[in-house]
């Protein structure tokens, strides 16, 4: 049992009460988004030097790093106060999202400092998902730029409601009211339409403090709040607290055999001990028994408190999971539409599977389709095959295993995920679901009673899939057919999927793209997928280019089901044997996007056999695979 802590009988500290105050005040999330050199840094830099939250040890390391680093001759580069990293001084842009806290007598901030540069799309939308207001700096002297109205879009879709324009470096113009002004028309002819609470523009000159918490004789035609004074009154909207109750569950606690707990963040709402909860995804039903934490138990937990909940019954949770309230239940589904912000280098095709992770919760996931990319600069919706570096599109998309979410527009914990890249595991997306769609849950799978198993016993063979990989002239067909002449004499129940047949008929859509490619992987895959399970050896001959569709052919499959044969000959012996011509078109330019040539081949690397074809026979090889077969047992 915990034991509660006797805080009440420890005298009252300064600390305590001091503690005790800052609970009372409420709290403003806020970020900072702009161009590199907008003066982010500096801005709050300037705010936290300002509201005298820098020590005093701090302020001599930063006075010399000025003198050191700085850009700004003798005065006191407060860049450099947030600027954390080394490298990033070095280079003079802002590279990671940095968090920081002050609070002033009225309020208490949490400030996410974001970073500017083009490619960084990504951490502004790791540190908006969680913002109140957005402080878009733009500088005076180039007025409203490219990412200026792509980072005020992202910050809308990410449900930011409060925006400050904030005019930076306006002493560079003069203090000019005229620039200040044409600014502000030029920017909310854009954001009028983007569902904003509040859009407050401000003049200001970050570096020299004019507007920043102070009031400024050089720009005495305004009379609008300075950036502190409003982000101190700004009125926010509805705390998650008051939400309904969701608690995406981390993992389950079992230290020992008397003790099951389901430990976790409470993402909005809150809850008693004693109250109803139901089980996200399975729908059962049971009450809180107690809310356990470090310092003991609680009776009552809200939004933002990590704590262990245990339950009056043994219901099934698992990691991923939510407990909810009965009242207002969030959705379980596999297939959703989202808004899709896209960071990385590799383009989002829609058909690749990623990872789809959401705040506790993973699962296999494909963009189904593609709905339209976003012009950031016109808002206008256009057709797209695929979505490239910053980028933002609505998109379907269809997950292996239900998942329980809000429509972000409800939930910003809850309706959100990242995608992740298998092969690279980095982060490439950030998704912000609109609506789960209604038809998926409606098809269910069909049990049949004769199922693979069965199948498969009467043929006398183990069903599986050959998966043959290589460059076009590779030799993948001519092996794969003499294969499956020799396992049809001896009677196994076989059938080649040929690229260059198949592309007559149900792929006959599809070219050369990556695009066309990665759905010309994935649609084969489905029906070797098939095939398997009607219990046959399937040979498919297809080049399959690419790593990820290669793998999600075989996560489509059963242990043992997938086996991957790298047909290994050289590009130059492709090109030199050249059985079809096209080796030749394609380096003189008459074929686009040929494999080898200006499309690329990602060479497996665990094949489950791989084939170096150098001076060796297709027979010979055709055998290797049939004793290969034989040994494991498949026929
Ligand atoms: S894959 O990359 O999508 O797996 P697939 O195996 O279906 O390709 O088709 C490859 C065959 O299409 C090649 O063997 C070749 O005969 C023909 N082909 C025509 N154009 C191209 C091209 N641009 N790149 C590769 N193969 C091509």
């Amino acid at each position: 049992m915990h034991q509660p802590v006797a805080k009440e009988q420890e005298a009252p500290s300064e600390l305590a009460a001091f503690l005790a105050e800052q609970e009372q005040k409420s709290l403003l999330r806020f970020l900072t988004c702009g161009s590199v050199d907008d003066g982010k840094s500096t801005l709050i830099g300037r705010l936290l030097y300002d509201t005298k939250l820098i020590f005093e040890d701090q302020l001599a390391t930063l006075e010399s790093d000025s003198r050191k680093h700085g850009t700004t001759g003798e005065d006191i580069d407060f860049a450099l106060l947030v600027d954390g990293l080394e490298a990033e001084r070095e280079q003079g842009i802002t590279i990671d999202v940095a968090y920081r806290f002050f609070a002033t007598s009225n309020r208490k901030f949490i400030v996410a400092d974001t970073p500017g540069h083009e490619q960084y799309t990504r951490n502004m939308a790791t540190g908006a998902s969680t913002a109140d207001l957005a402080v878009v700096l733009v500088d005076a002297r180039q007025g409203v730029l490219r990412q200026t109205r792509r980072h005020t879009f992202i910050a809308s879709l990410l449900g930011i409601r409060h925006i400050v324009l904030a005019v930076n470096k306006i002493d560079l113009v003069d203090h000019s009211q005229e620039v200040f002004e044409r600014i502000v028309a030029d920017y909310t002819a854009f954001a009028k339409d983007l569902g904003f609470a509040t859009l407050v523009p401000i003049p200001m000159s970050a570096r020299y403090g004019d507007n920043v918490t102070m009031r400024s004789d050089n720009l005495p035609w305004y009379r609008g709040a300075t950036l502190l004074e409003h982000l101190e009154t700004v009125e926010l909207d509805a705390e998650m607290g008051e939400k309904p109750f969701r608690f995406p569950v981390q993992y389950v606690s079992r230290p020992n055999l008397n003790f099951r707990g389901f430990a976790g963040t409470v993402a909005s709402g809150s809850i008693a001990a004693g109250d109803e909860i139901v089980v996200a995804k399975s729908g059962k039903a049971s009450r809180v028994k107690r809310i356990v934490t470090g310092d003991g138990d609680l009776t009552r937990a809200a939004a933002g408190q990590a704590v262990t909940i245990v339950l009056e019954d043994e219901v099934d949770v698992s990691r991923g999971n939510m407990l909810v309230t009965p009242d207002a239940r969030p959705h379980v589904a596999d297939q959703f539409m989202a808004n899709i912000v896209w960071f990385d280098e590799n383009a989002m095709i829609p058909g690749r599977s990623y990872i789809l992770r959401t705040e506790t919760d993973q699962a296999n996931a494909t963009v189904t389709e593609l709905k339209h990319r976003v012009d950031v600069n016109t808002f206008s919706q256009e057709a797209a095959k695929h979505l490239e570096l910053n980028e933002v599109g609505l998109c379907n998309l269809s997950t292996q295993s239900p998942i329980a979410f809000d429509n972000y527009g409800e939930n910003r914990v809850t309706g959100a995920f990242v995608l992740i890249d298998r092969l690279t595991n980095s982060t490439v997306g950030a998704g912000m679901i609109v609506h789960p769609l209604r038809r998926a849950s409606n098809v269910h799978w069909q049990a049949l009673d004769v199922d693979k198993k069965v199948r498969a016993d009467l043929k006398h063979q183990k069903p599986a899939v050959l998966w043959f990989t290589g460059l076009s002239g590779s030799g993948k067909s001519t092996i794969a057919n003499l294969l499956e002449k020799k396992l049809h004499a001896e009677g196994r129940h076989t059938y080649i999927l040929d690229g260059d047949n198949v592309r007559h008929g149900l792929n006959r859509d599809l070219g050369f793209t990556d695009d066309d490619r990665v759905e010309n992987i994935r649609r084969v895959g489905e029906v070797a997928k098939l095939m398997v399970d009607a219990g046959l050896i399937v040979l498919v001959s297809f080049i399959s280019p690419f790593r990820a569709e290669r793998r999600m052919a075989r996560e489509l499959m059963e242990e043992g089901e997938f086996i991957e044969v790298f047909v290994d000959t050289p590009f130059e012996e492709c090109a030199k044997r050249d059985p079809k011509g096209l080796y030749a078109k394609a380096l003189k330019g008459e074929i686009k996007n040929f494999t080898g040539v200006d499309s690329p081949y990602e060479v497996p690397e665990r094949a489950d056999i791989h084939l170096e074809t150098g001076g060796r026979s297709a027979e010979e090889m055709a055998d290797t695979l049939a004793a290969w077969l034989r040994e494991r047992g498949y026929c």
